[in-house]
């Protein structure tokens, strides 16, 4: 065993004598899985306590230290850890996945771990897209469950390809063979389809040391392995570097006017100088100059490595682009299809605005189908229409750029991204690509001769979408209804969408659930932007219950074309005016998910227009938007005549 003390190795000159000891050391990087219950945090003290080992967080400021220090000669082994760690924890920033290192005589190890029952697949989505190993605990007494069998679906799903069965607490069913066995082959039945390398199951008790370590004295039938030797040597090919070459670019590093490099992990290949790469998204073609390291200049560097490129012809490169070799690029679309895990409480909604992370890249990205989603407990396939938490399902994305990608079958690296809400920054899900979609790309835009200024010009206005928000029976249809009144008697040109009435057609299969109120609202949003490329000015009145869609439909159309505005009714006022008679019948019970009183309304936090429909009538109310489209320029003002 190895050890040193935390305080001493914050100085940057033991750290090197430390990485010294370790350097000839392969490095492995598991996984754990299985809840507090099955004895995880128990397995993970005893292999820290028992090989005395410090570390986590120490590590990235020590890397600091260092660099500050300046002691670059003989840390190469630490900024490869600590970049690799860095990078993760980039992907995953809202991601509280713990890594622990610790190391025997024989091998370095790195554990991915993650606190707490429910947030599992978090930990599985992100520390394990870089595990080569999986860790699965039972518990003795209880065998495998479907947790132990989501465990086992996700980390084939997520491409680990090597399983130990830990099977712990077995001191508390008297050492027997028989249940261990028994929960062998439940467990061996289950994971033959999944496509393991190697599965190795061991008897172990984390409370006691029991085949952790020290082989046990209590289970002479147990020849194998102890858990520690195993994962000392078992092998775990890793071909990252013999694969084709990609680098998501980090950043565009331009210190001065001489030198502009392009900084980044090399996420799998190998790059040498004088190498052939290309930008996968816009094709254009270099040569490598050169390979710039912390310690100097390389002629080749390999999967893993953070380096900085310079390239031989002063091409348009920015962060996000990925770099690869000439021959077997990556693909570059701007839809695809995978797998993903949903990981938050609140369900994916289809149509739902999310940010995609990818590589270095983030984009704006819907889930414009689900297939279906898998049963983890069979493999089997289940019709569905969003997805909740822990639950895998295959789905169609849509983005708002093209982006550079492979399959994560071929490359867990570049095949892998996460999805993050827009309002809470939140991870909320981890996907894994299987292919792209091909769907726009052979649908050209049709250039049309007459374009949306010169049609809104022939109208005398501004294109524009006022958008009205607020409860069921705030007035939000009354006040729409005048100010298209009044804009006509201006001589404008306008139209009104209303919820009541696109549900009856464009809408009709929509209902009231959350995900059918996105869908209502993306449909519409999209109808908005057509009637704003007429060159119309288009009120649209739904409730349109959510921040996410309504920023979504902003965002379709120009800065300044989208006006929102807040029809500020309070519920009890709505509900006493009830003008359709609904609350009533939503507080006894006949309508489901009303809006207000069962389903949730999110004000708008930065309105273009409040107006407090219990202050003023809804004639001046209405006045107050058309004043507002004559200053904005939306119309023309009125002229003063003296
Ligand atoms: S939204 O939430 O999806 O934006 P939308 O504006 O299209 O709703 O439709 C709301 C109208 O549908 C309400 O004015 C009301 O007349 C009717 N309605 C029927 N059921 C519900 C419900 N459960 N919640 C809200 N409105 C409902």
């Amino acid at each position: 065993m190895n050890a040193i003390d935390p305080n001493v190795a914050a100085d940057a000159s033991a750290f090197t004598d430390y990485l010294g000891r370790h350097e000839k050391k392969s490095l492995l990087r598991f996984l754990t899985c299985g809840s507090v219950d099955d004895g995880k945090s128990t397995l993970i003290g005893r292999l820290l306590y028992d090989s005395k080992l410090l570390f986590e967080d120490q590590l990235l400021s020590l890397e600091k230290d260092s660099r500050k220090h300046g002691t670059v000669g003989d840390d190469i082994d630490l900024a490869l850890l600590v970049d690799g760690l860095e990078a993760e924890r980039e992907q995953g920033i809202t991601i509280d996945v713990a890594y622990r290192f610790f190391s025997t005589d024989r091998r370095k190890f790195i554990v991915a771990d993650t606190p707490g029952h429910e947030q599992y697949t978090r930990n599985m989505a992100t520390g394990a897209s870089t595990s080569d190993l999986a860790v699965i605990l039972v518990d003795a007494r209880r065998g495998v469950l479907t947790q132990t069998r989501r465990h086992a679906f996700i980390t084939s799903l997520v491409g680990i390809r090597h399983v130990v069965l830990a099977v712990n607490k077995i001191d508390l069913v008297g050492f027997s063979q028989a249940i261990f066995e028994v929960i062998v082959a439940d467990f061996s039945a289950f994971a033959a389809g999944l496509g393991f390398k190697t599965l190795t199951a061991i008897p172990l008790s984390a409370r006691y040391g029991d085949n952790v370590l020290e082989r046990s004295l209590q289970m002479p039938w147990y020849e194998g392995q102890t858990l520690v030797e195993h994962l000392e040597a078992v092998v775990v090919d890793d071909d990252a570097a013999e694969r084709p070459f990609r680098m998501p670019v980090q950043w565009v590093n331009r210190p001065n006017l001489d030198f502009r490099g392009f900084s980044g992990t090399i996420a799998s290949g190998t790059v040498r100088r004088g190498d052939a790469v290309v930008v996968a998204k816009s094709g254009r073609t270099s040569t490598v100059k050169s390979i710039v390291t912390f310690d100097g200049e390389l002629d080749t560097a390999s999967a893993g490595e953070a380096v900085t490129l310079t390239l031989d012809d002063e091409i348009d490169i920015s962060r996000g682009d990925v770099l690869s070799g000439t021959i077997a690029r990556p693909e570059v679309a701007d839809q695809f299809a995978a797998h993903l895990i949903w990981m938050a409480d609140d369900p994916l909604l289809p149509g739902r605005p999310y940010l995609l992370k990818i590589g270095a890249r983030q984009v704006t990205a819907q889930v414009t189908a689900i297939r279906h989603k898998i049963d983890v407990n069979t493999g089997g396939e289940l019709p569905a229409k969003s997805l909740a938490l822990n639950e895998v399902g295959v789905a169609n994305l849509s983005l708002s750029e093209a982006v550079a990608f492979d399959a994560y079958a071929a490359n867990r690296e570049t095949g892998a991204f996460i999805i993050i809400d827009r309002l809470s920054n939140l991870t909320v899900g981890a996907g894994m690509i299987d292919h792209g979609l091909r769907r726009a790309g052979n649908i050209h835009w049709q250039a049309l001769d007459v374009d949306k200024r010169t049609r809104a010009l022939a109208k005398g206005q501004k294109s524009a979408v006022v958008w009205f928000t607020g409860l069921s029976g705030a007035g939000k249809s009354t006040i729409a209804n005048l100010v298209e009144r009044k804009l006509t008697a201006l001589g404008r040109h306008a139209y009104i969408l209303d919820g009541d009435n696109v549900r009856h057609g464009l809408n009709r299969d929509l209902g009231f659930s959350d995900a059918d109120r996105v869908e209502n609202i993306r449909r519409v949003a999209e109808t908005a932007k057509l009637f704003v490329d007429a060159g119309l000015i288009v009120l649209v009145s739904f409730i349109s219950p959510f921040r996410a869609e309504r920023q979504l439909a902003r965002e379709l159309v120009e800065e300044g074309e989208f006006i929102e505005v807040f029809v500020d009714t309070p519920l009890d006022v709505a509900e006493a005016r009830d003008p359709k008679g609904l609350y009533a019948k939503a507080r006894a019970g006949e309508i489901a998910r009303f809006t207000g009183v069962s389903s949730p309304y999110e004000p708008p936090k930065e309105a273009e227009i409040r107006l407090d429909t219990t202050s003023a009538a809804a004639d001046v109310l209405a006045e107050r938007v058309v004043a507002y489209l004559q200053e904005a320029g939306v119309i023309p003002g009125v002229e003063v005549t003296i």
